[in-house]
């Protein structure tokens, strides 16, 4: 099965074609084409996303970005095509709020043939929903046009899937059902979530954020720190240099809830104290702000890991994954690798390639693929963004 993915949810503008093959007890995938385009330098002097921004920005860029990918793919024929006027018009109507998207997307449509593609995959959410509403209705207007059945995805089961993926080559994943039950962690910069899986695609939420997504403070962090926006790469950066310099805070930050009785996160009172804490000091030098920013990055590991662990004691989990753009974070990673080892050796654990850590389309071609194998089509009539979206439908 050949798949077109498109993942608009935030500020990445992602497509990937993938081919699926089923095997004995595995699904192969591979990567015929990608493009994908960061809009960091729209939003870096807001400090975070501004959304009407990122409607535009991914409006712009979603034409081009399918030209390159079918192009890659060696999919792109060029012809003159009719687009039936009827056609036409239901399209415009669907893409009235996306006029760029409008134009750029007939111009090109009447100059290529229909590719060889199954389905659309796109994200319908959770996420920023002007957003996402771009992507929605592009797949829709593609659906019409090139008449194909669009498959609308869960942003955070692409997450997941992305971590069970095992690199076998160049551009090419194997997906092997894990064992379950399945413990999920998903840190992004819109979510934090704990998840359990007891058969295939199927989610139970067990424990969430109670107000701030782990992202969501790292980014905060950043910024109280003078950190340009994305600041979680660049907390992690500072904090893996203190390790090696050997700086260390005098000063302890709290970990929030890490005692409590369930598997739910608060972010905020952390985010809070390093506010404080930078208040009471001061002017400080690097090494000071280094040292902090490990000691912040250090107490999230922690109460990432103490949550998760009591997760995989709950359920008895035998697998474990880490999905979401945090999980990029060589910190948690390493404790999770370490603690999981000592504490649970008979847990699989799960993490994705560093590619495919934030938000790309090769996780929702994947996920894409396993809903339309299921056949869990959307119908372009009624298709729509929900930006609140839940894994436990
Ligand atoms: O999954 P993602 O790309 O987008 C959402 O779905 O939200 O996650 C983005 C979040 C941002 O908050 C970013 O600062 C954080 O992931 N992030 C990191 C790292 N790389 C990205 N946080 C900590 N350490 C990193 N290395
Ligand atoms: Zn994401």
């Amino acid at each position: 099965m050949r798949i077109l993915a498109i993942e608009t949810s935030c500020d990445e503008t992602a497509v990937s074609i993938l081919e699926a093959d089923e095997r004995d007890t595995s699904v192969s995938f591979r990567l015929l084409g990608n493009a994908l385009l960061s809009q960091i330098d729209i939003h870096k002097e807001y400090g975070g996303v501004f959304p009407a921004l990122a409607k535009r920005a991914h409006a712009e860029n979603l034409v081009p970005l399918l030209a390159a990918t079918l192009e890659e793919a060696e999919l792109l024929r060029e012809s003159a095509q009719d687009i039936p006027e009827e056609l036409q018009t239901t399209i415009s109507e669907m893409l009235t709020r996306e006029p760029e998207l409008r134009e750029a997307l007939f111009a090109f449509i009447s100059e290529c043939e229909r590719p060889n593609i199954d389905a659309i995959a796109v994200t319908h959410g959770p996420g920023l929903e002007p957003a996402l509403w771009v992507g929605v209705n592009f797949a829709r207007a593609l659906s019409l046009l090139w008449d194909l059945p669009i498959v609308p995805v869960n942003h955070l089961e692409g997450h997941i899937l992305s971590s069970l993926l095992t690199e076998t080559g160049d551009r090419s994943y194997e997906l092997h059902t894990p064992a379950f039950p399945l413990v999920s962690l998903v840190i992004s910069g819109g979510h934090t979530e704990i998840v359990v899986t007891h058969e295939f695609l199927s989610y139970e939420r067990i424990g969430e954020t109670r107000d701030d997504a782990v992202g969501e403070a790292f980014d905060k962090v950043a910024r109280m720190l003078g950190l340009p926006y994305p600041g979680g790469p660049e907390v992690s950066r500072l904090a893996a240099l203190a390790r090696t310099e050997g700086h260390k805070s005098p000063d302890t930050l709290p970990r929030p809830m890490i005692d409590a009785p369930t598997c739910d996160f608060s972010f905020s009172g952390l985010k809070t104290a390093v506010m404080y804490l930078l208040k009471a000091k001061g002017e400080l030098t690097e090494a000071q702000k280094a040292a902090i920013a490990r000691e912040f990055d250090d107490a999230v590991a922690e109460v990432l890991y103490k949550k998760t662990d009591r997760a995989v004691r709950e359920v008895g989990a035998r697998s474990l994954a880490i999905g979401g753009g945090v999980s990029a974070s060589d910190n948690i990673r390493e404790v999770f690798r370490k603690k999981i080892a000592a504490d649970h050796p008979e847990t699989t654990l799960y993490v994705p390639a560093k590619t495919l850590t934030g938000d790309n389309a090769v996780m929702i071609g994947v996920a894409g693929y396993y809903r339309a194998r299921e056949g869990a089509f959307g119908s372009v009539e009624t298709l729509s963004a929900n930006g609140n979206l839940s894994l436990t439908r």
